[in-house]
């Protein structure tokens, strides 16, 4: 998408040059969405700031789309307040908003040709004539679609009617921008490429976005900063760097990443913690939660672990390197160490250590500083 030749012309960039900390983004104060009896979104606060890109990230069925379309007006909360730039629009239907709303099924108007359905907003927004043709034009010219102004939806391939459908909700310069799930039906390389457009156009169009999506690998290179959804509820709030490394529960450990989580013992003082797993081996844990003590969780990533070979002063973590499965850039390995689940590694195809096959005895080290430790009475969640 050509971002940049909009930015240096449309006045919806250049506001961005006014201070965005004064800005207020979207503010969602103690929202719950029921249907009937059944509770789909509990008690959410979010405060989004002007511009930033912020994503719901969480399980299929975990109430992501509810809540977003509670935001566009498209539901009434059952309780709590919504405010977009400053004022409460809880009273405010849909269409006066002022939001722009990219569903997850394209929603291109498969009989207007690609100029007609990018226009369409402004027409309902009494915006017409020349000022309408500039402004469709621009937008076009953004994401890429210069010079297809008289096809069909039918003549594009998905990655254009996709780009159609985010033409027309940003045309009319809404003060939110709303996604929900937009890359999900296109194909896994279109799906990556659309993605850092989507970047590059949201950055220099400076738009306040809220994306929800259940891909976390979307959700982290996206994102300013992600709220993690679980049942409803918003289980961590954060950068995903902090989300990443830094995840607040089990759970959000688990649905962030690749993790094995096992169940240990902590001891320790003086800044240094030992976790006695169940095998016997020991474990040492510096990184985030190191200070829980007794019955806890002990999590890491499977490409934090090494592997080397088993000698007499291996006291940490010994198994039997189980399958194999050989992925280009890397080997993943699941090794059995006699816990009651086998443990997931990732080595860097280059890094694999010589003779390193199925059946063989390996010592697996942990870098102290990414074991995490969670309470015991966390739960663990099924995704
Ligand atoms: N209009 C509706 N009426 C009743 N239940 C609904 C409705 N929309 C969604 N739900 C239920 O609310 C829950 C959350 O749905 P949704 O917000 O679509 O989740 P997500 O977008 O995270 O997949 C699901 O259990 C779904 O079945
Ligand atoms: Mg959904």
């Amino acid at each position: 998408m050509n971002a940049m030749s909009f930015a240096d012309t449309a006045p919806v960039a250049r506001s961005r040059t006014s201070d965005p900390s004064n800005v207020p983004g979207v503010e969602l104060v103690d929202i719950s969405v029921r249907f009937g009896s059944l509770t789909v979104v509990s008690h959410v606060n979010l405060s989004i700031k002007a511009g930033e890109f912020f994503t719901l990230l969480g399980p299929s069925g975990c109430g992501k789309t509810t809540l977003l379309r509670a935001i566009a007006g498209f539901y009434r909360q059952f309780e709590g307040s919504i405010s977009i730039g400053g004022s409460v629009v809880d009273d405010i239907p849909a269409h006066r908003r002022n939001t722009g709303m990219v569903f997850q099924n394209y929603a291109i108007f498969p009989h207007l040709n690609v100029w007609d359905n990018v226009a369409y907003g402004l027409a309902s927004r009494k915006i017409s004539g020349a000022e309408a043709a500039q402004r469709v034009t621009e937008t076009l010219e953004m994401v890429d679609l210069k010079g297809y102004e008289k096809r069909m939806p039918k003549q594009l391939s998905g990655g254009q009617q996709q780009r159609v459908v985010i033409a027309r909700a940003i045309a009319i310069r809404p003060r939110v921008l709303l996604m929900d799930e937009p890359l999900a039906n296109l194909d896994a390389k279109l799906r990556v490429r659309l993605r850092n457009d989507l970047k590059i156009l949201q950055r220099s169009l400076g738009i306040t976005t809220i994306y929800v999506t259940h891909d976390q690998e979307e959700a982290l290179s996206l994102s300013d900063r992600l709220a993690v959804i679980s049942g409803g509820e918003v289980l961590q709030v954060g950068t995903p760097e902090d989300v990443y490394a830094r995840p607040g529960t089990l759970r959000v450990a688990e649905f962030i990443g690749e993790g094995n989580f096992l169940r240990g013992h902590a001891t320790g003082g003086g800044g240094r913690t030992t976790v006695l797993l169940r095998s016997g081996a020991t474990i040492a844990a510096t990184g985030p939660g190191s200070d829980c003590r007794g019955e806890i969780w002990v999590g890491f990533r499977p490409q934090d672990v090494s592997l080397h070979p088993v000698t007499e002063a291996s006291s940490g973590i010994v198994g039997t390197l189980r399958a194999r499965t050989y992925l280009g850039s890397y080997v993943s390995y699941e090794v059995d160490c006699g816990l009651d689940r086998s443990i997931s590694v990732q080595v860097v195809a280059t890094a694999v250590p010589e003779g390193m096959q199925e059946g063989s005895q390996v010592a697996l080290r942990v870098e102290p500083a990414q074991v995490m430790l969670f309470p015991g009475d966390d739960k663990a969640v099924e995704l």
